[in-house]
């Protein structure tokens, strides 16, 4: 079976992805890392791992220079504000991207695709 442009681009999202140590961002509190081109901001939020794209959507701001408060990441920039586990921005009714994210052993797991 031959595989087609598209078969590729829709694989390299398509899986699991091991990103970084769990015990680095139990260390760190907060990682960024680049998965397939994509940075990728890590961060433990009440005992889970969220896992946010790291460039704001507002002006590109790296969000990992943000503060968390009250459940949302609010960006550095302009203080736009994000959901942690949605990536929604009530005040702008606009999405940041979020990404599945896992913990297996020491493993730090990450999958790109949409999660619906
Ligand atoms: S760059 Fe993030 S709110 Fe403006």
């Amino acid at each position: 079976m031959t595989s087609t442009p598209s078969d590729a681009a829709s694989s390299a999202t398509d899986e699991w992805v091991a990103v970084g140590r769990a015990s680095d961002l139990a260390r760190a509190g907060r990682l960024v890392v680049v998965v397939r081109g994509t940075p990728v901001l890590l961060m433990w939020n009440d005992g889970d791992v969220v896992a946010l794209h790291d460039t704001c959507i507002h002006k590109g701001r790296s969000l990992s220079e943000g503060v968390v408060f009250a459940g949302r990441l609010v960006c550095a920039g302009h203080q736009w504000a994000y959901d942690l586990h949605t990536g929604y921005c009530k005040a702008r009714d606009r999405y940041q991207p979020v990404y599945r994210v896992c913990i297996d052993g020491d493993d730090v797991m990450v999958h790109l695709a949409p999660s619906s």
